[in-house]
């Protein structure tokens, strides 16, 4: 579980799951337009898919599932959308206070919380006192108001801020990044078509392995999670080496 640390340089786990898989929820927008609906009722349908992929993600037993919610440019949508958002992320991290302990997944929030609500923080905050007392192999992480490169920013910041700080190395560096301790990611999933990264796990992603669908997010299905599983598992890693 969480606590490898550092550079990691060979991942996967050996029946050839994932550990760690991340997913750029895309398509809300395009999937309630299709509909003849309001864009925020495609983030509620969002919300609902994450649900049910992240239950999906732990009964297959992979340790740990980043998402990414809201980037660091996603402010510039209208303010009605940003505020069905956060929303959002407010009854999901209510309902994950009442259930947790039940459901037995550790939920962290990644990125720069400091422009949120008070009342958002302070919710972000009693799930992660919560996360303290569980024991278990499952991680969820929500990547909201995040960006790679304002979180390589940051991590450069609080490593020259702390005096106890170590020589600078990409090991050292790791250690002030959102994702301190836990393994890269092996596995990035982008669903909608877009074939882009959109500053999501820019330092983390250096040897992932990525897949597209077409699938707009609200559509995702256990099935769509199976697909990208197989062709992650039909990959060659190398690693920069060559094939032995
Ligand atoms: C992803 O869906 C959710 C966020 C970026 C918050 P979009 O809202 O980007 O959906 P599309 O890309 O417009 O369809
Ligand atoms: C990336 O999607 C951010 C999230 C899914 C939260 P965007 O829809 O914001 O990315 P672009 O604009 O298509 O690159
Ligand atoms: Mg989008």
């Amino acid at each position: 579980m969480a606590g490898t640390g550092s550079k990691q340089i060979t991942a996967g786990q050996g029946n050839g799951l994932p550990r760690h898989i991340a997913i750029i929820m895309d398509g809300n927008g395009r999937w309630a337009q299709k509909r003849g609906l309001p864009r925020t009722a495609g983030h509620a349908a969002g919300a609902e898919t994450f649900r049910r992929i992240a239950s999906y993600c732990r009964d297959l037993g992979v340790e740990y599932l980043t998402v990414y919610a809201f980037s660091t440019e996603n402010w510039k949508r209208s303010a009605e959308e940003v505020s069905a958002i956060m929303g959002l992320l407010k009854k999901y991290l209510e309902e994950a206070i009442r259930k947790m302990r039940r459901e037995n997944v550790r939920i962290r929030v990644l990125g720069d919380l400091t422009p949120l609500s008070p009342e958002l923080r302070e919710l972000i905050a009693r799930v992660e006192a919560i996360d303290e007392t569980l024991e278990t192999h499952t991680q969820a992480n929500l990547c909201v108001n995040y960006g790679g490169r304002d979180e390589i920013v940051h991590a450069v910041r609080a490593w020259q801020a702390d005096p106890c700080h170590g020589e600078l190395t990409e090991e050292e560096l790791s250690r002030y990044l959102y994702t301190a301790g836990m393994p890269d990611p092996d596995l990035v999933i982008r669903p909608s078509g877009e074939e882009r990264i959109s500053n999501f796990l820019l330092w983390q992603s250096a040897y992932a392995e990525f897949y597209f669908t077409d699938t707009l997010w609200p559509d995702f299905t256990e099935k769509d999670m199976d697909a990208a599983i197989a062709a992650y598992r039909s990959r060659d890693r190398r690693y920069g080496g060559v094939k032995k």
